[in-house]
């Protein structure tokens, strides 16, 4: 048994190293304990790599998979370690494609993992909230325009200090800073980051004036009619409560959040404020004409329906002019509307892997939307996905029957129920009938399954695996006739 011990929190170079001289010793995983400092005292020391496997080259690891093991490697999971040997034992024994596997246990273990780490990090972005502490008079003050340092306690759920630190830097680089956590705190004295040993929450401040300015700031961006506490709950984390100044608030805010919407329900009409009048819409009735560059071209000035306006641009389809399959989605979503792409973002990603895993290749299809522009309402800085309604999808209905005119495709594969509404039946029921075969008159062949976003929105993993199994199974279906045609 070989052991490694490694530092506390993400010691991705400790176990880059061990990981390299274990590969190159062939020691598989199963033959590795891997322990964090402090329970290593107790152990031998881990064996250095031996002189014969020294003079073999390191093998080469895809840029992609070093990524995701940076992120698994900042998760709390003790078993972190283990896993991404694991994989890249994997990886470099037979399974050039393992990254690609989404129905993997190693691979969604990890990927999950290298999304709590994203959400955890995000998390500490918007809910750090520093203190102003006064230094000492006479003590050096630097460049800085006052002698105040400020101090922020924070409890991530993984180890992400580091890793989020240089956001800080790039945000306050001209105050003195200092965020404390419990398994590290880092540093910035308007030159240098520096890391140090975790703390407590009684090194931090509690109080300071900045509490007030937000708490105003809460309570004036607070709208008692749009009060959704489930939405809250998930936006703002209970356990981050407890160090957030506004969270006092919130309680409070909940509670008279009802009898606030009934008193303005109540109070007299106030006059809006005046709008510019909005442009008229160029034509109702859409009319494609022309080859599929041509439409393209045309769809680019639609304004069919008002979301050309909130829209970045307009999204058409893309892919070889005679594609044997059509995969059409619902509507672009934030990454489409400022590419100019069809699904190139998350649920794209997830369909690109899917595709792969059942053989079919993206670049041979044609992929497009049952509507061409994104439509969405700001939350925030976000700008979070809104359905269209009946009347913006008829809107776009020509543009869609347009472009299936032009490359005639043998199979259609409707991506969701919006797709499926608009192509195959108005009530599709899709759970019912996802999976199975449509004609239409002219023998073209329909099919619908579920969306890539659905499968994204799943949070329990095993629910996740299965269903993302379950879509894989109906591309494979899909792949099976083409290569059978
Ligand atoms: N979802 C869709 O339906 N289409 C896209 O292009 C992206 C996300």
């Amino acid at each position: 048994m070989r052991v490694v011990a490694l530092k506390e929190g993400a010691d991705f170079d400790g176990w880059r190293q061990a990981a390299r001289t274990l590969l190159l010793d062939e020691v598989p995983p199963e033959k590795v304990t891997w322990l964090v400092t402090g329970e290593a005292s107790l152990l031998p020391d881990h064996d250095a790599p031996t002189a014969q496997a020294s003079a073999r080259p390191a093998p080469r690891i895809p840029a992609e998979f070093l990524g995701l093991m940076q992120s698994l490697i900042c998760h709390s999971d003790p078993q972190r370690y283990g896993l991404a040997y694991r994989l890249l034992w994997r990886l470099t024994h037979g399974e050039r494609q393992l990254l690609q596997l989404i129905t993997d246990a190693d691979v969604m273990r990890a990927r999950n993992a290298e999304k709590n780490v994203r959400r955890d990090s995000h998390k500490m972005k918007a809910f750090v909230r520093f203190r102003e502490v006064k230094a000492a008079d006479g003590e050096p003050v630097g460049a800085f325009a006052n002698n105040s340092v400020f101090i922020a306690w924070f409890e991530p759920s993984h180890y992400i200090v580091e890793r989020v630190a240089p956001f800080f830097v790039r945000r306050f680089t001209g105050m003195r800073w200092s965020i404390l956590t419990p398994y590290r705190s880092a540093h910035w004295d308007g030159e240098t980051l520096s890391f140090s040993a975790g703390a407590t929450k009684a090194d931090a401040p509690s109080e300071d004036v900045l509490e007030d300015y937000w708490r105003t700031y809460y309570a004036s961006i607070f709208n008692p009619a749009r009060l959704k506490v489930q939405a809250m709950q998930s936006e703002m984390p209970v356990k981050y409560w407890k160090n957030l100044p506004e969270a006092q608030l919130i309680p409070s805010l909940i509670r008279e959040a009802r009898p606030r919407t009934l008193a303005m329900v109540e109070a007299e009409a106030t006059t809006p404020k005046k709008r510019f009048a909005a442009p008229e819409l160029r034509s109702a009735v859409v009319q494609p004409q022309g080859s599929l560059a041509e439409l393209r071209a045309q769809a680019r000035d639609c304004r069919g329906c008002a979301l050309w306006q909130p829209a970045t641009q307009t999204v058409f389809g893309e892919g070889p002019e005679h594609a044997q399959l059509m995969l059409v989605g619902e509507q672009p979503g934030d990454q489409e509307d400022l590419a100019g792409r069809p699904f190139i973002g998350p649920a794209g990603r997830l369909l690109d892997k899917a595709l792969l895993e059942a053989g079919l290749d993206r670049k041979t299809l044609y992929v497009t939307n049952a509507v061409k522009h994104f439509k969405f309402t700001a939350r925030n800085i976000f700008r979070q996905h809104q359905g269209a309604n009946a009347e913006e999808q008829r809107a776009c209905r020509p543009w869609l029957q347009a472009e299936i005119q032009r490359v005639r495709p043998k199979l259609i594969l409707c991506l969701g129920a919006t797709a499926a509404s608009n192509l195959i039946a108005a009530d599709f029921p899709l759970l019912a009938q996802r999976g199975q075969w449509h004609r239409w008159p002219d023998g073209t062949q329909l099919m619908a399954t579920v969306h890539p976003s659905y499968l994204l929105r799943l949070k329990e993993p095993a629910a996740r695996a299965r269903e993302t199994a379950a879509f894989v199974q109906d591309l494979r279906r899909v792949a099976e006739i083409l290569t059978a045609a």
